[in-house]
């Protein structure tokens, strides 16, 4: 499933044959839209390939912009780049899936897609308002449409050759499992939070099984500290082989069979991110016996957006 053995251009064959997803990813989770612009150009020159993006982001419109300057600038081709990007909790019903993949399209300006997801397994009020809540302050989710509703929708993307590859984000295996198993076209990708503190093992191993990729967004555990980044077994183990915290916790993700999201937002952090290279197998053990349990994200539980970056 994983080809090369440079990080840097290690790629995984996504199921049905729907493309090669590239391991290393960069993500636009970035309020500020000139932010988002020059971050997704520098991450483009340090060598990411895979970028992942959002309608829930709003900056759709910039990521395109930067990736179709950078493209040009670069003498890269399209087909050299693999794009994301999810459809939010207020377009499940399946009516409104193909205007909201046209809409992400439009602003990516692109004329097909890598990868579509579902971004999160809840389904919110229909609407323009992407966080609709009743006057308590409660959200408001639409018991209308079923997830199974919106993965069809989904697969119909596929049969129009609008996009190569779809998925699911921000679930677990309970709900993922009746997916799979009532799927005509078999969910390509998983993304879901997971670095030392969540390690998600059971639900890697299904994925393997089933040759589905998982995408670990949060790999650095959103940058909060504490958190990996400044966990001592992670520092030792940098100091030890002359690599930063993030560079071993890039290269753990890689090297246990999942491909990842980082959002670097300078142009010396992206290729601090890009240029990583694989561990001794005794780090790797440490890392795996890092007992230490936590989410950052609680996106998973109500399909509300649970984190703001720090700093953004
Ligand atoms: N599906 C979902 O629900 C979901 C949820 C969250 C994220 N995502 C995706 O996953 C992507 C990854 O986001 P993330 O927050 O999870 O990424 P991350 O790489 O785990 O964390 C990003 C944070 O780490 C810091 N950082 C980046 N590189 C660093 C380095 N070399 N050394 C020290 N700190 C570093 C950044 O700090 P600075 O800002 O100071 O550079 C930033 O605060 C997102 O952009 C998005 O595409 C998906």
């Amino acid at each position: 499933m994983i080809e090369s053995s440079d990080f840097r251009t290690k790629r995984m064959s996504l199921n049905h044959g729907a493309g090669r997803l590239p391991v290393l990813g960069f993500g636009t989770l970035i309020s500020d839209a000139a932010a988002t612009i020059s971050a997704t150009r520098d991450a483009l020159e340090a060598g990411f390939r895979h970028f992942d993006c959002a309608e829930r982001y709003r900056n759709e419109r910039e990521v395109g912009e930067a990736l179709q300057a950078g493209l040009g600038a670069g003498g890269i081709a399209r087909e050299d780049i693999f794009v994301t990007t999810k459809l939010w909790n207020t377009n499940h019903r399946p009516e409104r899936v193909e205007p909201a993949f046209e809409a992400s399209m439009n602003r990516l300006r692109l004329d097909y897609l890598d990868l579509y997801l579902i971004h999160t397994p809840f389904a919110f009020q229909p609407g323009d308002e992407q966080d609709p809540r009743d006057q308590n302050g409660n959200v408001l989710y639409d018991r209308g449409v079923t997830l199974l509703d919106t993965w069809r929708a989904l697969e119909s993307l596929v049969d129009h050759g609008k996009c190569r590859a779809i998925g699911l984000s921000d679930i677990g295996l309970n709900e993922l499992l009746p997916i799979y198993e009532s799927a005509r076209i078999k969910p390509a990708v998983v993304q879901v939070e997971a670095h030392p503190y969540l390690p998600e093992t059971e639900l890697l191993e299904f994925c393997r099984e089933k040759c589905i990729v998982l995408l670990a967004f949060a790999p650095l555990g959103h940058g909060m500290r504490p958190g990996p980044l400044e966990d001592p077994v992670i520092t030792a183990i940098a100091a030890r082989v002359g690599k930063t915290s993030a560079q071993v916790l890039l290269a753990w993700a890689v090297q246990r069979g999942t491909a990842l999201l980082t959002t670097p937002m300078t142009a010396d952090r992206a290729r601090e991110n890009f240029n990583i290279s694989a561990l001794p197998e005794d780090a790797l053990d440490e890392i795996n016996h890092i007992q230490t349990r936590q989410r950052f994200n609680e996106v998973v539980k109500t399909g509300s957006p649970g984190f703001i970056p720090q700093g953004r």
